[in-house]
């Protein structure tokens, strides 16, 4: 039986990716989900799963070296699978302290305990373990023309905080499979979409402010290009990566799904009039003359582009959702699970949103 140790579990993608495993390997694996509970962490995103006697949750801050050391100590780890991070660009540009705090100091804390508890006398490490970094395209930078792709030989160019941050927790993950040859993969993604996503994210945050008859706000011109990839198939993309990839590689995993934000805006517009029923009091409020342009992002990168090339040809792995069906499910969870946007938009998301849009 393989034991996981999934950091950032409770937020949107490490949440999917837990619920993804168990779906795929039922009661061979055993995960323990460390987690700060930051305001991007739920509980409720994993309520279904919980009470499975091979599922574990900790409180902890990877920060925290005792925490991290003392989880390493007490379970046999196989393989760590590392999500947590401060993951908002928006948020890095008001406050870029507690992106390098999390992303760069918390990854060194958790490649220094995974060494730890995984290094051999000699300085090789226990057959079989492995780390998986879990980074985003942003770290390679903004493109100008149509055309360009990202490939895992462009040079990084990060530009906001965020990325910047996450670039840093990159080069820290490669410093050590150069330097110890420790058994790690990096996977950088393009933007995800689905369920338990936080609606400070445009897809979620445009679904909520829709059937609220709340203005949609677009940064700019509307016209900066994100590659979108359903987060399920993110989720079999990593797991594919750490069972077949070869070791010390980078995987980009991408959508093949170049939207402008506008285009984006306009479909879940269009998704929500289709579905919501006559007699639903909300479809009267959604409609196309919410959106409102707004003042852009600082240094708001262009276009992002990923070419998922060497996932395809090394491990077999391409993007199975099709965008219009990914969006529709989204919507749908969106609309069955109205308590979970109410408890995530109560307190102080109602604060964050009045400081960054009003
Ligand atoms: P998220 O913000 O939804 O979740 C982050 C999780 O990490 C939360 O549960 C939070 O409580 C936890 N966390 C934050 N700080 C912590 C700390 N110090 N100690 C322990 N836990 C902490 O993020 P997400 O969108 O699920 O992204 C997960 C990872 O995937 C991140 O590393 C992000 O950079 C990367 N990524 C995200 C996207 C995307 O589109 N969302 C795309 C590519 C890569
Ligand atoms: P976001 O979901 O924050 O992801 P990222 O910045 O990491 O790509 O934003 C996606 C795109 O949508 C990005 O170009 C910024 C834009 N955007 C808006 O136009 N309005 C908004 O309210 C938000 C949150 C984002």
């Amino acid at each position: 039986m393989r034991t996981y140790l999934v950091t950032g579990g409770a937020g949107f993608i490490g949440s999917n990716y837990i619920h993804y495993m168990f779906r795929k390997y039922g009661d061979e694996i055993k995960i323990i989900n460390v987690d700060a509970l930051t305001y991007a962490g739920n509980l409720e995103n994993l309520k279904d799963i919980e009470d499975r006697d091979n599922y574990v949750f900790v409180k902890a801050d990877i920060t925290d070296k005792a925490a991290i050391a003392a989880i390493f100590a007490e379970n046999d780890i196989d393989r760590v699978v590392h999500f947590a991070a401060e993951s908002h660009v928006d948020r890095s540009i008001k406050n870029p302290e507690v992106f390098v705090q999390t992303n760069v100091l918390g990854t060194a804390v958790m490649l220094n305990c995974a060494k730890a508890a995984w290094e051999l006398p000699d300085g090789s490490f226990k057959e079989g373990k492995k780390f998986l970094h879990v980074s985003t395209d942003e770290v390679y930078g903004s493109l100008e023309n149509e055309g360009e792709y990202f490939y895992e030989t462009t040079p990084y160019d990060p530009h906001s905080p965020y990325s910047a941050s996450k670039a840093s927790s990159d080069m820290l993950v490669k410093a050590y499979m150069d330097t110890y040859k420790f058994p790690a993969n990096i996977t950088n993604c393009s933007n995800n979409y689905g369920p338990y996503q936080f609606p400070e994210k445009l897809i979620p945050l445009i679904i909520n402010n829709a059937l609220q008859g709340r203005n949609l706000p677009v940064y700019g011109d509307g016209k900066n290009v994100r590659d979108w990839l359903y987060v399920e198939d993110h989720a079999k993309a990593i797991d594919m990566v750490q069972e077949q990839g070869r070791l010390f590689e980078t995987y980009n995993i991408g959508g093949h799904n170049e939207k402008q934000n506008i285009e984006i805006i306009e479909i879940i517009i269009e998704t929500l009039q289709e579905q919501l029923s006559e007699d639903d009091p909300r479809k009267a409020l959604v409609s196309k003359d919410l959106i409102t342009y707004v003042a852009d992002r600082k240094g708001h990168d262009r276009r992002y582009a990923i070419a998922p090339d060497k996932i395809k040809a090394e491990i077999g792995w391409e993007p199975e959702t099709m965008f219009k069906e990914g969006i529709k499910k989204t919507i749908k969870w969106y609309f069955e699970h109205e308590d979970w946007m109410k408890n995530v938009t109560s307190g102080d998301y109602q604060n964050y949103y009045a400081e960054m849009y009003q």
